[in-house]
């Protein structure tokens, strides 16, 4: 007998926008769930934030996902993973799909340069970052890269590339692309902006983010958890009609409608 909870929303919750790069993937590979997304614009940015303020932000984010009756919960936010990820699953009964910079894929593009990782000052400074850079530091040197003040840009901006890439440039300048082999996009607000920094990193660097692993991820989970809901999966889909309903704690309709714009250019439609 098919488990009721099945029919319930997958809750996404990020700082502001950049949850839904992440939020696209899953659609991409789970088109009959349901979502609820949550954006906490009124506390962004989040990465330059005290880990006991962007902790208890990550659990009222949470409490209010765990109030809307969702059947698991994918935190599509470095910053809130690497600092509160054990607290936010204590709470809640259902699975929870956290993310960390993908080094795992960037290592194993091997032989290595240098490895980038573009993120938050405060997951570049958690212990969890640092635990995952300590595992993989025989396999290649890996280089934080602390990109403060970009999502700010990237919320207020996107998709004006003019301050972006100005941004970019800047932050580049005293690095020696020679050496670096991969660049991990280590915030799901970089993603967003993938071709700007492609445009000033070079061809020759790979990008690396934990998207579509996330996404594949997440549908182990339902899928062994007897939670997925499989109802149309089986139809091979061009576009894709998405259920979500957005929550945002700052300026609403200018975020939703971001959102909105963001997952168009992904080829989903909200209903
Ligand atoms: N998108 C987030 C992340 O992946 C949060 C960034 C922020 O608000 O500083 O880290």
């Amino acid at each position: 007998m098919e488990n009721p909870k099945t029919q319930l929303p997958i809750g996404v919750f990020d700082s502001g926008i950049g949850g839904i790069s992440v939020l696209a993937e899953i659609i991409r590979i789970l088109p009959s769930e349901e979502f609820v997304y949550f954006a906490d614009t009124q506390h962004a940015p989040y990465g330059t934030k005290p880990e006991g303020v962007i902790r208890a932000l990550s659990l009222n984010a949470t409490g209010f996902l765990c109030r809307t009756g969702i059947k698991s919960l994918v935190v599509a936010c470095n910053t809130a993973t690497s600092v509160a990820i054990n607290e936010i699953r204590k709470m809640c009964p259902f699975p929870v799909i956290g993310m960390e910079p993908a080094l795992k894929p960037a290592v194993e593009l091997g032989p290595a340069g240098k490895i980038l990782v573009m993120a938050t000052p405060l997951t570049l400074k958690s212990k969890k970052f640092n635990a995952l850079a300590y595992h993989y530091r025989h396999l290649a040197e890996i280089i934080p890269f602390p990109c403060a003040g970009l999502v700010e840009i990237i919320e207020r901006h996107h998709p004006q590339k003019g301050e972006i890439t100005e941004y970019l440039s800047h932050l580049f300048s005293p690095i020696n692309k020679e050496d670096v082999s991969a660049i991990v996009l280590g915030c799901t607000h970089y993603v967003l902006i993938k071709k700007e920094i492609m445009d000033i990193a070079g061809n020759k660097i790979a990008l690396v983010d934990g998207n579509y692993g996330t996404a594949r991820h997440l549908r182990t989970v339902l899928r062994n958890e007897r939670l997925l809901n499989i109802a149309g999966t089986e139809r091979p889909r061009i576009s894709f009609k998405a259920r979500i309903s957005f929550h945002v704690s700052g300026n609403e309709s200018e975020v939703i409608t971001k959102c909105k714009h963001l997952l168009q250019q992904e080829g989903i439609v909200c209903g």
